[in-house]
């Protein structure tokens, strides 16, 4: 079964979908541990509610973010994953241990990427003025939020839309976009082949839209 580390920083929505999918046996993989750059994450007591591994480690006191990283995911990979899964994890990730983590790590990011990388990705898509919004999940690479897009959920901006009521409509679509998305890996189904991504062995052209 496919092993999963989930990397989180903060309320653990995208774990719990993981972990509810798991125990519903929607999802054929196990969590091997939960890691966070914040101990009071909601995230770990979240997984420890569900018996599994959790901890944290935080940044202060480390000297660089390739020396926090190391530290970071000599820890994730101690319960040897097969796959690294980036779930409201909220630090960038160095080009280090980015490049360390190529083909078997993927991020949740709340936009249709390429548009509104990085943070307060919500208020950008209304600021942009957009008539749809939406999640991407992608391989992580060393180009902050610029990885292989594998698939994507969309929905509507609506008239009167606030950053509230437009996360809560994406978020919505996050869950089962993430679970589809490590279905997929956990049958086999998808790879990264030189900076792309393969499903059933074929080059995707435009992302999956799920
Ligand atoms: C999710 O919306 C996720 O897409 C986003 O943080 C939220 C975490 O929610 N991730 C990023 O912004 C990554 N840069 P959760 O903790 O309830 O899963």
């Amino acid at each position: 079964r496919l092993r999963l580390a989930v990397l989180a920083s903060g309320r653990g929505s995208n774990l719990q979908a993981i972990l509810d999918a798991v125990s519903s046996g929607t999802l054929d993989a196990t969590v091997a541990g939960v890691f966070s750059d914040k101990p009071d994450a909601l995230a770990l007591q979240r997984a420890r509610d569900a018996g599994l591994h959790a901890e944290a480690l935080r940044a202060r006191g480390f000297a660089s973010r390739d020396a926090f990283d190391a530290a970071f995911f000599a820890r994730v990979d101690s319960v040897a994953p097969d796959l690294v899964v980036c779930a409201g994890y909220m630090r960038i990730i160095g080009a280090a241990a980015a490049r360390a983590l190529a083909g078997r790590t993927l991020n949740i990011h709340p936009s249709l990427l390429p548009d509104f990388r990085g943070l307060h990705t919500h208020r950008q898509a209304l600021d942009a003025g957009v008539a749809e919004h939406g999640a991407s999940v992608h391989f992580v690479t060393a180009e902050l939020d610029g990885g292989p897009v594998i698939a994507q959920a969309r929905v509507p901006v609506l008239p009167g839309d606030d950053e509230d009521t437009l996360a809560a409509r994406v978020l919505e679509r996050e869950h089962p976009l993430l679970v589809a998305s490590l279905r997929l890996f956990a049958a086999g189904r998808v790879a990264l082949h030189e900076d792309r991504v393969h499903i059933d062995g074929r080059a995707l052209t435009e992302p999956l839209q799920l």
